[in-house]
């Protein structure tokens, strides 16, 4: 009790020695996009109209190495509220419904708790919009209008609503004159196609004023003519991919909008000369090779950190390599709080590379763990990411790739499905056949071949790079404490009698 309070009061004090040297961030405005990529101006899409954020990249630093180590809704959401990689907090998979993942009960700090507990409720904390994170005790903000008290599209996709809940927040942040942490999980641009069709794919038209539509007053539709969009290397050259396309982009407008709106609410408050912003998504685009996979397009971010600081980096690029488990460090380290020291939460705050861009060396790495996405997607995989190589270990390999019901009902999906089984011609760089097949270990040199077309893993020359990437992601899961670490051909031993000393006993796989 005594240490707590010297704690406490230590705090305190440096917050004012800092407030005093005039260090300008005060709260923090964490925005959240679901299942987007890199659909955007800044990130030099061709198509994507996206004037906020793009305007937003410029107040701050864009981020061209920024990953998430797991690329699914819920797991990404509690690693940027915890830290953690999936496999050491718990939230192995979705939250909602029968895929009912939640943290782990013991031990898990989110940001929100930590936020209250360490600063005797200094720090005011809310979420508008999607949150689909639990146990509700292990993230309990002090302002909640998310998907458990409103329908997930009124308060993920409506920006009139996400507005008005925005100066609602920022009024009682003005009020009680309390530094806030605030983050906006916006649902766009998810798919919704497989529950909701009459509203278009990604529920492009769902408030566009369209007939039957409702009208969300905020929102100016942009419509993209599907004929003139380039497609990405990645997905199937076809007109069904283009109007997909043209659906996500223009879902994209609506969050881009929305993105608008509550930079605007922070302005009338005052808010804007002591507010740090962070944008991001949880994983990337709901498409093949992309969302629910370490594959690039399933992890690469997009990411924009923008300061209010006069003396921070605006306008630039970083080339850094980070992880979204670094974003709970970072929000820590603006209100100026400990980092909790334990090896399982990453301790790397990303305030420094506002003031100055690290030289990048060959051996920085980002790590991935994905274990599931719906319940019955089994389907754990690791992953170390460094400049130039990428392995990913498919733990559970003789199974079939799993699909998720969302991407399933997709247009794209069914078109990939059906020349499948008619045997026709599909132009896309991979077959539905090698997708669903993956060896066990999986090595690309990112550099080369972008698209990870080849897997170096027999190859001789790699041995050493191989040997060496391998080590380091099992040192990586020993220091989180990854209980897939032995998996597949061992079984983990780590308590009782193996306390001390966990050990990975062999199952014999290899002599059968
Ligand atoms: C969005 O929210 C506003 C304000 O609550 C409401 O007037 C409007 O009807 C909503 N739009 C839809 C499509 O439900
Ligand atoms: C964090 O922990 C590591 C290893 O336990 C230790 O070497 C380091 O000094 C600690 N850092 C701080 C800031 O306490
Ligand atoms: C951060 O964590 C790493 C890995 O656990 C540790 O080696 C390092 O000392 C920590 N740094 C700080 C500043 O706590
Ligand atoms: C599936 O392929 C068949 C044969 O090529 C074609 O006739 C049919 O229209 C396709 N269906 C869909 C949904 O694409």
């Amino acid at each position: 009790m005594m240490a707590l309070q010297i704690v406490r009061v230590v705090l305190l004090f440096s917050l004012f020695v800092a407030s005093a040297v005039g260090d300008e961030i005060k709260n923090v405005l964490l925005l959240l996009a679901d299942d987007a990529g890199l659909e955007m101006g800044a990130y030099l899409n061709k198509f994507s109209q996206t004037s906020n954020l793009d305007a937003l990249a410029r107040r701050g630093l864009l981020f061209n190495n920024a990953f998430t180590s797991v690329s699914s809704c819920s797991p990404s959401r509690a690693q940027l509220l915890t830290g953690q990689a999936s496999h050491s907090n718990g939230m192995y998979g979705l939250h909602h419904s029968v895929h009912n993942f939640n943290v782990l009960p013991n031990s898990i700090q989110s940001l929100p708790n930590v936020l209250r507990e360490e600063t005797n409720g200094r720090i005011f904390s809310g979420i508008i919009g999607k949150k689909h994170v639990g146990a509700a005790d292990h993230f309990r903000f002090d302002f909640e209008e998310t998907e458990e008290q409103h329908s997930i599209n009124q308060i993920g996709r409506n920006i009139t609503n996400i507005k008005l809940y925005t100066r609602e927040f920022l009024r009682q942040a003005k009020t009680q004159s309390k530094p806030f942490f605030l983050m906006i999980g916006f649902h766009d641009p998810h798919r919704c196609g497989h529950i909701t069709p009459q509203y278009g794919e990604f529920c492009e038209r769902w408030g566009s004023g369209e007939e039957g539509m409702g009208t969300i007053p905020d929102w100016k539709p942009i419509y993209y003519d599907w004929r003139n969009l380039d497609i990405p290397a990645y997905l199937p050259m076809t007109d069904v991919v283009r109007k997909e396309l043209a659906a996500q982009y223009m879902t994209i407008s609506r969050l881009d909008q929305g993105v608008g709106l509550v930079l605007k609410e922070l302005k009338n408050f005052g808010f804007t000369s002591n507010t740090l912003i962070m944008y991001t998504s949880d994983n990337g685009p709901p498409f093949p090779a992309a969302r629910t996979n370490l594959y690039e397009h399933g992890i690469k971010s997009p990411f924009i950190l923008a300061s209010p600081n006069e003396e921070d980096r605006h306008h630039e690029t970083t080339g850094a390599m980070v992880s979204l488990m670094d974003v709970y460090a970072t929000v820590l380290d603006a209100f100026q709080l400990p980092i909790i020291n334990n090896s399982v939460a990453s301790n790397k705050s990303l305030l420094p590379l506002l003031r100055k861009e690290p030289k990048p060396h060959e051996d920085d790495a980002i790590y991935g763990s994905h274990s599931y996405h719906e319940i019955t997607m089994d389907y754990p995989m690791r992953m170390i990411r460094t400049r130039k190589y990428k392995l990913i270990h498919n733990l559970n390999y003789w199974s079939y790739f799993p699909i998720d019901q969302d991407f399933y009902t997709s247009p794209t999906f069914q078109q990939i499905l059906n020349a499948t089984l008619h045997r026709d011609h599909l132009p896309w760089y991979r077959s539905l056949e090698g997708y669903y097949e993956r060896p066990e270990w999986e090595l690309y040199n990112i550099k080369s071949d972008t698209m990870e077309r080849h897997n170096l893993i027999k190859d001789p020359e790699y041995k050493n790079i191989l040997k060496v990437l391998k080590q380091r992601l099992h040192d990586w899961q020993v220091s989180t404490n990854d209980p897939w670490l032995c998996a597949p051909h061992a079984v983990l031993q780590a308590q009782g009698i193996f306390k001390d000393n966990p050990v990975c006993l062999t199952l014999g796989h290899e002599s059968l």
